[in-house]
């Protein structure tokens, strides 16, 4: 069942989403080769709660038996698809670098990410980097009452076709609210027209993963970190995004 919000609980949700934002614009100030995702997560972490917000991933428990995620953001490098944990790893130079960010106030979850390019990356990167983000904005402008929700599927694979990248299939997006993850469940793929209408008061966090390579993932063995199964390079990005009456609104954005 997909939960309709009313437009006081897209207000909420803005916060949350604000809040959201204003943690990835501190990681685009502060991302540079030679800090570890690590530190990422504490500079993240010290908005969150200085927001009065909760670090919605810190505790998180998947859907199978896997332990509580240990962090309050999820930083993915290269080849690293989503659910990265930071650590002591150090960022280089030409790495592409996901922050995925959730935050929880008044009941109400907000949920973005956005893949940075540290320092002079290859020319492989800057292209998936772009077709990422090209992806994510194409999927957004489908996110009108009226349309079907496949036509966002649709408009993000389309995107990624066009310069010979592939979608990832095990990982969606999804609807947000009192939950993080809520119904629907939006693949990044597939034929348009299909799925339920949308409808004024659904609230998406859209996030394709693009990758260079072939679409397989695997999952390492912290139970999290999702990698492309043949080592070439991934990127994401997402937002939360209500649908409202005269169209798409971003909550995630400052
Ligand atoms: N944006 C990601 C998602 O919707 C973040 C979840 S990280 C987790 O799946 F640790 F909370 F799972
Ligand atoms: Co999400």
């Amino acid at each position: 069942m997909i939960i309709c919000k009313s437009p006081d609980e897209i207000k909420i949700m803005e916060k949350a989403g604000k809040i959201v934002a204003k943690v990835l614009s501190k990681v685009e100030e502060i991302i540079k080769p030679g800090i570890t995702s690590e530190y990422i997560d504490r500079v993240a972490e010290e908005i969150i709660i200085s927001e009065n917000a909760i670090p919605a991933f810190k505790g998180y428990k998947g859907r199978f038996d896997k332990k509580p995620y240990p962090s309050s953001v999820c930083v993915s490098i290269n080849e690293e698809v989503v659910h990265g944990i930071p650590g002591k790893r150090v960022i280089r130079d030409g790495d592409l670098v996901s922050v995925d960010v959730g935050a929880k106030i008044d009941g109400f979850y907000g949920d973005a990410a956005r893949t940075f390019k540290v320092g002079k990356v290859s020319r492989d990167a800057e292209r998936l980097w772009k077709a990422t983000k090209e992806a994510l904005e194409m999927g957004i402008e489908k996110g009108k009452v009226g349309n079907r929700l496949s036509d966002i599927s649709n408009a993000i694979e389309n995107r990624a076709i066009k310069d010979g990248f592939s979608v990832v299939r095990d990982f969606v997006g999804h609807g947000i609210g009192r939950e993080m993850h809520e119904d629907p469940q939006i693949l990044n793929y597939g034929p348009p027209g299909q799925g339920p209408v949308l409808k004024e008061g659904m609230v998406l966090a859209i996030e394709p993963m693009l990758n260079l390579g072939g679409s397989e993932v695997k999952i390492m063995g912290d139970s999290w970190t999702v990698v492309t199964s043949d080592g070439k390079l991934s990127c994401h990005f997402e937002n939360t995004v209500a649908l409202c009456k005269d169209g798409p609104k971003i909550l995630t954005e400052a």
